[in-house]
């Protein structure tokens, strides 16, 4: 028995906001934030809040199948709709399922592998056959538009997964973990806390950079080490998508040839918890994976959390 991921859908929102745009906002250039990070342009929820793009996300990779199938419903979100009910409750709700087990998981931009890691766990031991893990954001909302070292790098968007058992492995291993040491280099604040509203991303982008390339390689290797596959075997390196420089300095570590990395963050920035399953969905859709493939999926985010996971589609 393996757990399988058997469909894909991602959701964007329209409405596109370029650097040039970014150059009436704050003091920056197209230039700069090419140069700097490779994305051009991001997308802006016009309204739709993260469960409203969790759902659209969530209807694509059901494909049309009756939502009652499915046991436990995952979203990976940082700015889930209200504290409570959970972003996934309110999906559970949109799509009309009466009955699976719905939950948030908070891992800021590794929420996606964490989401993965846990749904495959509770199906590899529990009564449950398919679940849908979704990855959400809505980032827009927790941008200080006034902060050039943050405001260029977000976008909003949603990606899901609709994992199924099968009788071939699909999830091949997982390398997870968290130093919560670094907390304080990227964050954003909430009510529990001491800080005065609002709450928006703080970042010490510099020094984020450095630990991320660092921890993502280690990562990787772990979860190739522990599957027992080498690096050349990988058909295509899901990387989260935060800066196009962190990308190619990970891919040149672990010996992954640049046609073999996958980017679309030229388009959408970083959407956090979303990146990996809206890249991995476009992935498929555009024909850069097939059946039997194996992908390697490396995130990093604020906690520092990091995760990766090797998968044969
Ligand atoms: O999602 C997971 C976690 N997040 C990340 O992985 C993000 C990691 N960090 C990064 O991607 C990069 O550090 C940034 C893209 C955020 C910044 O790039 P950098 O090459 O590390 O630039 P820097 O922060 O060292 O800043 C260089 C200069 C500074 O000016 P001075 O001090 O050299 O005069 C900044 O003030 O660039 C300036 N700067 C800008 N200039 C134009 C910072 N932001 C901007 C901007 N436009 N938007």
């Amino acid at each position: 028995m393996g757990i399988k991921i058997v469909s894909t859908g991602s959701f964007l929102p329209d409405r596109v906001l370029t650097n040039f745009d970014l150059e009436k906002m704050v003091e920056t250039s197209d230039e700069w934030i090419t140069a700097r990070t490779g994305i051009r342009e991001r997308r802006i929820s016009e309204g739709e809040t993260t469960s409203d793009l969790a759902t659209e996300a969530a209807v694509r990779a059901l494909e049309g199948r009756d939502p009652q199938e499915v046991d436990l419903i995952v979203v990976a979100t940082a700015t889930p709709d209200a504290f409570f009910p959970s972003t996934a409750c309110k999906v559970q709700a949109k799509i009309e399922n009466k009955r699976a087990i719905a939950f948030d998981i908070s891992a800021a931009c590794t929420g996606f592998i964490y989401a993965l890691y846990v749904a495959d766990s509770i199906m590899r031991t529990k009564e449950i056959d398919k679940a849908l893990v979704i990855g959400a954001e809505r980032f827009s909302k927790i941008m200080n538009w006034k902060d050039r070292t943050t405001c260029i790098l977000f976008g909003d968007g949603a990606g899901a997964v609709l994992l199924k058992k099968e009788d071939n492995e699909g999830i091949l291993g997982f390398d997870l973990g968290a130093d919560g040491s670094y907390g304080d280099l990227l964050y954003v604040p909430s009510v529990g806390s001491n800080e005065e509203y609002p709450f928006y991303v703080r970042m010490k982008g510099n020094e984020v950079f450095k630990v991320a390339v660092r921890t993502m390689v280690e990562s990787a290797k772990r979860v190739l080490d522990k599957s027992g596959i080498l690096a050349e075997e990988v058909k295509l390196l899901i990387p989260h998508q935060a800066n196009v420089r962190i990308i190619n300095a990970v891919a040149e570590r672990l010996g992954i040839s640049e046609e073999k990395i996958f980017i679309n963050l030229d388009r959408y920035g970083n959407t956090s918890a979303a990146s990996i399953p809206i890249a991995l969905d476009e992935a498929i859709k555009e024909g850069r994976l097939k059946k039997g493939d194996l992908v390697l999926l490396v995130a990093f985010g604020g906690g520092f959390t990091w995760g990766s996971c090797i998968l044969r589609i």
